[in-house]
């Protein structure tokens, strides 16, 4: 496993990171809490330091708790990631980002999560009701108590970043990419570059769909959100799929199965400090791990290059 610094923040990551979303049981189904916990276990015994999870992860803080399970005993070897602002009213998703409901949910998250710091706090989303730099003050306020160690965001752009970072330390942004989804390499990705600011990235095998493993007319069982997902279905699916098999070919030389080659290109990409990968089964945490720690030449990086910009919006 490969490590990086997470900005300014004195943090360093593992450059693969375990994103616990999945487990959370929301929208996805066929969870089950052990091969989680397992999952969890592999990433660990893996390298894997960084571990990403939220508030709202559950519609009664599952994957929080989860996750607090999993590192019982191993505190100190986790850059354990948590984020604030979200939360569920009944099954609608409410975002709420000012003082007061944060100081309530991180009380509420350090319970959960069975520790008395969280290493990096993160403003889930932006919350337009109400002023940012309320929101920032009042994680800068958590972090000279002690009980976060630093201070992220979240599908934030730049100008929110910006009006944020004049309020409170700023070290990393969690964004999605992924081949599908590019649009932080215009302005995001730069303004974290040029103020060394971490990128925790997201999605990046889009929900599972970038493996190659969902073929066409693929259904997922009743309750699962990707089958409302457009991505999931018809022409669009079936053109990410034909670009996908164009690559196969190069992965197959490596060894390395179309999530390893995904994850390992968002990896490659300049400003991208970690990337997230969800997962609720060992199986695909171990793959998941082997995505980095390796090259491919410069040919097939400029072949990966060619056949994924077809895929972009
Ligand atoms: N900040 C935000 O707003 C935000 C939003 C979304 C996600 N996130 C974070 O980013 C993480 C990653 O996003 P995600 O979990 O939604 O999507 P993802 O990592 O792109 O995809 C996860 C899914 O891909 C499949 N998978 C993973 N590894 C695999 C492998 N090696 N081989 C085959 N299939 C594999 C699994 O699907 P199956 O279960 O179907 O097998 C898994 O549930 C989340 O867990 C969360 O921590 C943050």
């Amino acid at each position: 496993m490969e490590y990086r610094p997470l900005g300014e923040s004195g943090l360093t990551v593992s450059v693969i990171g375990m994103g616990c979303w999945p487990m959370a049981g929301v929208g996805w189904t066929g969870i089950d809490d052990e091969a989680s916990l397992a999952a969890l276990e592999a990433a660990m015994d893996g390298g894997i330091t960084l571990i990403d999870t939220a508030y709202m992860y559950g519609r009664n803080g599952e994957s929080e708790r989860l996750v607090g399970r999993a590192i019982a005993g191993r505190r100190d070897q986790i850059v354990l990631a948590t984020k604030c602002g979200l939360y569920w009213d009944g099954t609608t998703l409410l975002r709420d980002s000012s003082r007061k409901r944060i100081l309530e949910q991180v009380e509420e998250s350090l319970r959960r999560l069975n520790t008395d710091y969280i290493d990096l706090y993160q403003v889930h989303a932006p919350d337009e009701d109400t002023p940012f730099e309320e929101t920032a003050a009042t994680l800068a306020e958590l972090k000279a108590q002690g009980k976060i160690r630093a201070i992220g965001v979240s599908n934030y752009d730049v100008a929110q970043m910006k009006t944020f970072a004049g309020q409170a330390p700023l070290h990393s942004d969690q964004p999605p990419y992924n081949p599908l989804i590019r649009d932080i390499e215009a302005e995001i990705l730069p303004h974290c570059r040029d103020n060394n600011i971490g990128v925790i990235s997201y999605w990046p095998l889009y929900k599972g769909l970038l493996t190659g493993k969902y073929g066409r007319g693929h259904r997922f069982p009743e309750g699962d959100s990707r089958n409302e997902d457009p991505r999931f279905q018809g022409e669009e699916l079936a053109g990410t799929l034909d670009t996908l098999d164009r690559l196969k070919p190069i992965g197959d030389a490596y060894g390395k199965s179309l999530a390893q080659l995904i994850i390992h290109w968002i990896a490659r990409q300049p400003g991208i400090t970690s990337v997230l990968c969800g997962a609720t089964r060992p199986a695909h945490v171990e793959q998941n791990i082997e995505a980095v720690g390796w090259q491919l030449s410069g040919e097939h990086q400029r072949q990966v290059d060619e056949i994924l910009a077809d895929l972009g919006d």
